[in-house]
């Protein structure tokens, strides 16, 4: 308990440099995938950790971003592609267009994003060649004979999850579609096809694992594929949207300058994984294998050593960049106190680890942010808290704050932690279960990417945080 205790008045006092404020009235409903399930492209995937569609405007609203004529944004953690998506949306009010640059390491993920971000901008005539293609999709499955390619995931031959019958339906479907030209028609319809293959089966997402439904009913995948073709091209046709752009990237995010170069960025947005053992690879494995984008327990694996490390679920090597950087001294303040409160059992290992390695990744994004974007631009990154350990153990990872703190030695001014929702944990009452957007400006006197190495003194601005203190937990 004095341990936590600690921890907490260690978040207290690193708070109290910036501005924190309640502005749930705003964002509660805009760091959780609000809308994206009625909203036109938005629609096509949900990724239940995904921002919402209507987060980006009020982002770039906050900002005083809206005023230009023209945005280039980066996006280094895309998911199911948001940031694009919800771009190209607000792009006729941008004589230049917006222009957005985005990073996803999931192998499906990466496909949803730029699927839908590239569709954003296709025409009637697209929509129409996809909806043939999709009736030749499906006669071609429905005559298949071949012999089946079963996902090598062991899932998928499991009869309790999947029936024989929806199984042969929902691989015939990927062997068709494979055949299809590269080319956009052919990634909608991947998409299409991939997104059946939950409602197919018996198992539903469910935090940070798939769980066993037995009393549910599985769709029929053709049925289903017609359906979310039939959805995509409505949405195609309905899209007035011009004006825009975007790249996709298939890589590590933690490193977007090994995709983009120049300083040319008015803002940065992204939610990271937060640490909050949620592996991205696990709660969307069967969509990436049954498009066969793993194929053997060694690619699996291979994926999993490059994702953020927000979660124990692979060990990652015991390797932090902070150590034999200018800011080691400041990190290992920073961390020391949290990593002092981990309580020594068997997972301690594994939480040190989580602590050391996000901090170490998220102090290497933002450091590479800053030297991609000008001195007027903005970064803001939206992150939740997590609880780790049970009862009189437990302890929370503040992420918002120790990002904030990352941010000001990777060369950022923190202008407001904006609190978007209070969190609730059973048995658990920190004022710091909380998700947050956090907007930085970059530090100008701090040489802009240079190492940065801010005394208190600095840090110190007088805290406008009114609401801070009352706010109701
Ligand atoms: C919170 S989600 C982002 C959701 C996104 N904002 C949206 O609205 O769909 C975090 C994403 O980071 C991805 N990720 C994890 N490690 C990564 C890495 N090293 N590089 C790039 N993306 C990574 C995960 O696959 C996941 O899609």
């Amino acid at each position: 308990m004095a341990l936590a205790g600690a921890v907490e008045a260690h978040y207290k006092q690193l708070e109290q440099a910036w501005r924190v404020s309640d502005r749930s009235d705003v964002y509660d409903r805009l760091v959780v995938p609000n809308g994206n399930s009625t909203d036109p492209f938005h629609r096509w995937f949900h990724l239940k950790e995904a921002f919402s569609s209507r987060l980006l405007g009020q982002v770039i609203s906050d900002t005083g971003l809206k005023r230009r004529d023209s945005l280039r944004i980066l996006d280094c953690f895309s998911g199911s592609g948001t940031t694009a998506v919800s771009a190209s949306e607000l792009a006729q009010d941008y004589a230049g267009g917006i222009h957005v640059e985005a990073i996803e390491h999931n192998p499906f993920l990466h496909l949803v994003s730029a699927a839908k971000s590239h569709a954003c901008l296709a025409d009637a005539e697209t929509a129409e060649r996809l909806r043939r293609a999709s009736e030749e999709v499906i006669e071609a499955a429905s005559r298949s004979s071949e012999k089946l390619r079963v996902p090598g995931l062991s899932t998928f031959s499991r009869e309790k999850y999947f029936e024989p019958d929806d199984l042969r339906e929902l691989v015939s479907l990927r062997d068709a579609v494979a055949s299809l030209e590269p080319g956009l028609i052919k990634e909608l319809a991947l998409l299409a096809a991939a997104a059946c293959v939950e409602p197919a089966s018996r198992l539903r997402r469910d935090g940070r694992a798939l769980r066993f439904s037995p009393n549910r009913n599985p769709r029929k995948p053709r049925e289903e594929f017609q359906r979310r073709i039939s959805m995509m091209v409505e949405d195609i046709k309905g899209s007035p949207f011009q004006n825009a752009s975007s790249i996709i990237h298939q890589g590590d995010g933690r490193r977007p300058r090994d995709y983009v170069s120049s300083r040319e960025f008015d803002l940065v947005i992204f939610s990271p994984p937060y640490p909050n053992n949620i592996d991205y690879t696990e709660v969307y494995k069967m969509e990436a294998w049954y498009l066969e984008l793993f194929v053997d327990e060694g690619s699996f694996r291979q994926h999993r050593l490059a994702t953020v490390r927000s979660h124990p679920s692979v060990k990652f090597a015991e390797s932090y960049e902070y150590l034999t950087s200018d800011h080691s001294g400041d990190v290992e303040e920073l961390l020391d106190p949290l990593l002092s409160a981990i309580p020594k059992d068997r997972y301690a290992t594994g939480r040190k680890q989580i602590v050391r390695g996000y901090a170490d990744d998220m102090l290497q994004v933002l450091r590479q942010s800053r030297s991609l974007v000008h001195d007027e631009g903005k970064l803001a990154f939206i992150v939740g808290n997590s609880v780790h350990g049970n009862g009189e153990s437990s302890f929370v990872i503040a992420a918002d704050l120790i990002m904030s703190r990352l941010a000001e030695l990777a060369g950022w001014r923190v202008d407001e932690i904006k609190i978007a929702r209070t969190l609730f944990r059973r048995g658990v009452a920190s004022p710091f279960l909380r998700e947050s957007i956090v907007v930085l400006s970059p530090n100008l006197a701090a040489g802009g990417n240079r190492s940065s190495n801010p005394t208190a003194a600095d840090r110190h601005q007088p805290s406008r945080s009114t609401d801070q203190n009352n706010r109701s937990r």
